[in-house]
C-alpha cells in the first residue's frame, strides 16, 4: 500500500497532530509487517509531521527515529531507521536517555539534556529530548523511539501520550525478532 500523508495544518494543536499521526502510522502500516518498513516511514511522519507544526517552527526537531535492541545483545540498543544527522551506532542499556528508557522501560521527557547524567550528545544541537520505549507484551524490549529538539523544553506531555500510542502500534504490527 502506498498511501498518501494527509494535508498537514501547521495550526493543528499537538493533540490533533498525534490524532492524525496515529490515522497515518495505521494506513502506513496496514499489509506490511516488515519491521524496518515501517520503523522507517515512522520516522519519517514524525520527524517530517513535526516540522510542519507552527508550535516547532521556534522549536526545531533535529532528530526522529529508532534504537532497537540487538538481537543479540539484550543490554545493548542499535541504530535504526531514522531521520536526521547520522547518530551513535550503538547505545548500552543504562546509558543515556535512550539507555536509561530501554532499562526503565519508562517514557523519558527531558526538558534539558544538559542536565540528564549521561546523556550522549550525538548532535551537539540538541537541547531536549523524549524517548519511548518500544515493549512486547512478554515485557521485552525491542528498541526505543528517540526525538530530540534544538531548544529546551521541546516535548510534553502530549508528546508523551501520543508517542506511547504509535509504540503500541508498532509493537502489533510488525514481526520482531
Ligand atoms: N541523546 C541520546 C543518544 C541518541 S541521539 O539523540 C540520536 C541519548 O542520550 O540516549
Amino acid at each position: 500500500m502506498h498511501p498518501t500523508p494527509s494535508v498537514t495544518n501547521p495550526n493543528r494543536t499537538k493533540k490533533e497532530f498525534y490524532d492524525d499521526l496515529l490515522d497515518e502510522v495505521k494506513a502506513f502500516v496496514d499489509g506490511q509487517r516488515f519491521w524496518v518498513t515501517n520503523l522507517a516511514n515512522v520516522a519519517a511522519l514524525i520527524y517530517h509531521g513535526l516540522h510542519s507544526l507552527e508550535e516547532h517552527k521556534s522549536k526545531p526537531v533535529n532528530w526522529a527515529g529508532f534504537y532497537v535492541t540487538d538481537p543479540t545483545n539484550d543490554q545493548k540498543l542499535i541504530l535504526g531507521p531514522f531521520q536526521g544527522k547520522v547518530a551513535c551506532t550503538e547505545i548500552l542499556f543504562g546509558k543515556g536517555v535512550c539507555g536509561a528508557a530501554a532499562v526503565s522501560q519508562e517514557t523519558q521527557v527531558v526538558k534539558n539534556v544538559h542536565e540528564f547524567p549521561s546523556h550522549i550528545a550525538c548532535d551537539s544541537a540538541s537541547n531536549s529530548e523524549i524517548v519511548v520505549p518500544l515493549v512486547l507484551p512478554s515485557g521485552k524490549l525491542i528498541g526505543v523511539i528517540d526525538i530530540d529538539c534544538e531548544e529546551l523544553e521541546g516535548f510534553n506531555d502530549d508528546d508523551k501520550v501520543g508517542l506511547e500510542a504509535v509504540a503500541k502500534i508498532l509493537i502489533d504490527s510488525c514481526d520482531w525478532w
